[in-house]
């Protein structure tokens, strides 16, 4: 790493499909920092475990997501990669900021509350409708609020505790600048809170970082509902692209997505959000501006419109797909581990700060 940079982190988790929009709104901005930052890319399986996790499958992801970032371009002669359970001193720093942060600083985080929320309504609908046997219910509210508030108390604790930890991968390698999206802007927040909190209470030990928004106009909603942020976790495989969609499948998606009434090819998100949609995607993809396309397009059909874009990804899947499955897992596990290596020494020297400063070492 550069002695001159700023040192930049961000991280993925290895848990459902990586898509076109992650690519757009994270990774590809990604490649454009690592030229003037010192970047740490993590795969943060620490923090994909907070939900349940298959293990097989969470073992493939890792190596999964760590072969995306190469594949996009993440040059590890520039920039480290690294896996997050690699490095201990990652929890053995969140434990050390759990004794500094609130209950009321976590109850207030918005994924939180709607993750949780999620998990409530999917017991609320059960238990309305059917036992396990289908029986139809007919339980007694008090009966019903009763299992729900359970379920309330019985969201993970590290489900909970997940924005400590993301603070301490931040705060380990006095990292400056944060590149994320809006909805993790609160956890980088409370990032800089404990920050300031640690080092009004011990002495100065870390860096406040900064929060880096992503690009605007680089958000790329679901295929099959166009108000929605397009989303690895959505019901319906018709919402995303995944990166590795075979590309005949991804051409698919982008015929079958869902357009406005009227045929006009015009961007105007709120009117006509579906084709407003595709055009975003066709301009960063196909590498033009949306006005040219619209003037490209005047007076024809939003068929034809699709047909053209449905090719455009296929041929960007199958060039990307060309490079993913050129590189090895071994080769992946190599890079990962030297990453490691690399972090190691920087975390051992600040977690013995912080030891230091707390009075246990
Ligand atoms: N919570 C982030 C997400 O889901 C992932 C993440 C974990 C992260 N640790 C981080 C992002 C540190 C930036 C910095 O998107």
């Amino acid at each position: 790493m550069s002695e001159k940079k700023k040192i930049l982190f961000s991280g993925i988790q290895p848990s459902g499909n990586l898509h076109i929009g992650n690519y757009i709104g994270a990774i590809s901005q990604w490649l454009e920092m690592q030229e003037n930052y010192n970047c740490i890319f993590c795969v943060v399986d620490y923090h994909a475990i907070t939900v349940k996790q298959d293990p097989e499958i969470l073992r493939k992801k890792i190596i999964e997501i760590a072969k995306i970032y190469l594949a996009l371009g993440i040059d590890p002669k520039k920039s480290i990669i690294f896996q997050q359970s690699d490095i201990k001193e990652h929890t053995e720093l969140a434990w050390i900021l759990n004794t500094i942060t609130r209950i009321n600083d976590l109850k207030k985080m918005t994924q939180y509350k709607d993750k949780t929320k999620r998990l409530i309504e999917k017991t609320k609908n059960k238990i309305k409708n059917k036992d396990k046997l289908g029986n139809i219910l007919n339980l007694k509210t008090k009966e019903i609020s009763r299992k729900i508030l359970s379920k309330e108390d019985s969201a993970g604790v590290g489900l909970f505790d997940y924005p400590v930890l993301m603070a301490a991968d931040i705060l380990l390698y006095d990292t400056e600048i944060v590149p994320v999206g809006d909805d993790q802007a609160q956890h980088v927040e409370l990032t800089r809170t404990l920050a300031r909190r640690f080092n009004k209470q011990f002495g100065d030990t870390f860096i406040i970082p900064e929060l880096k928004f992503r690009k605007e106009g680089a958000r790329i909603m679901g295929l099959d509902n166009p108000e929605k942020k397009m989303s690895k976790s959505a019901l319906s495989e018709l919402n995303y692209i995944s990166l590795t969609d075979n590309p005949e499948k991804g051409a698919k998606k982008i015929m079958k997505a869902t357009t406005d009434s009227g045929s006009e090819i015009k961007y105007n998100p709120e009117k006509k959000p579906g084709i407003s949609n595709l055009l975003t995607i066709y301009s960063l993809f196909g590498g033009k501006d949306i006005k040219t396309l619209e003037k490209e397009y005047k007076n024809k059909k939003y068929g034809e419109f699709k047909k053209d874009l449905a090719e455009i990804i296929k041929k960007f899947l199958t060039n990307f797909q060309k490079k993913y499955n050129k590189i090895s897992g071994k080769e992946v596990e190599k890079i990962l581990e030297n990453g490691s290596k690399k972090l190691k020494v920087i975390a051992d020297k600040k977690i013995k700060e912080v030891k230091k400063k707390i009075g246990v070492l």
